[in-house]
């Protein structure tokens, strides 16, 4: 599985969706701003493979220019689950619904770039109160807000990354 992962980073160059740089320097990008935050080696995990779950969509560029949600994060989450613990799938399955209880917020909703205001249309728009309340019923909700903080700062080109092999070792010692 590990090296499925490390081949896959490797390998994917797909684009992020509307955006200038791959679904594997995002990902990277991401996992930066979680060890740069100082969270828990779980998050930085999800961090890490939140948006797997394009890798497991044939092309994920089709999907906006299509004008249908393709559910990455529950691909995603289920792709990995038996691989990685709850602790660390849940933010992952949850990122999105994050992002729709944090777009509650002006500030956030305004600091979305164009893409990520096409897909959040996409993916069910804004939470209402009620959605927002059962959405706190989660358990790691709160790891998913941060996750989802992480995703919108991690589109930046030409900025020095990780490699995918630099997290090879947490990577095994997350392994179920
Ligand atoms: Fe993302």
């Amino acid at each position: 599985m590990i090296d499925e992962i490390v081949f896959a980073f490797t390998n994917n160059k797909s684009l992020y969706i509307g955006e200038g740089l791959t679904i594997s320097e995002h990902m990277i990008q991401t996992a930066m701003l979680a060890e740069k935050n100082k969270c828990s080696s779980d998050l930085i995990c999800s961090s890490l493979l939140h948006d797997y779950g394009h890798f497991v969509v044939k092309d994920p560029n089709q999907l906006v220019t299509n004008q249908i949600d393709g559910n990455h994060e529950i691909i995603g989450a289920n792709y990995l689950k038996s691989f990685f613990s709850n602790k660390i799938i849940e933010p992952i399955l949850l990122h999105v619904d994050a992002k729709k209880y944090l777009a509650r917020e002006k500030k956030y909703f305004n600091s979305l770039s164009e893409a990520s205001k096409v897909s959040l249309k996409l993916q069910g728009g804004i939470m209402s109160d009620n959605e927002a309340k059962q959405f706190e019923k989660n358990k790691n909700y709160k790891n998913a807000i941060k996750l989802r903080r992480f995703d919108e700062g991690a589109k930046k080109q030409n900025i020095k990354i990780k490699d995918i092999k630099d997290y090879k070792e947490l990577l095994i010692s997350k392994i179920i």
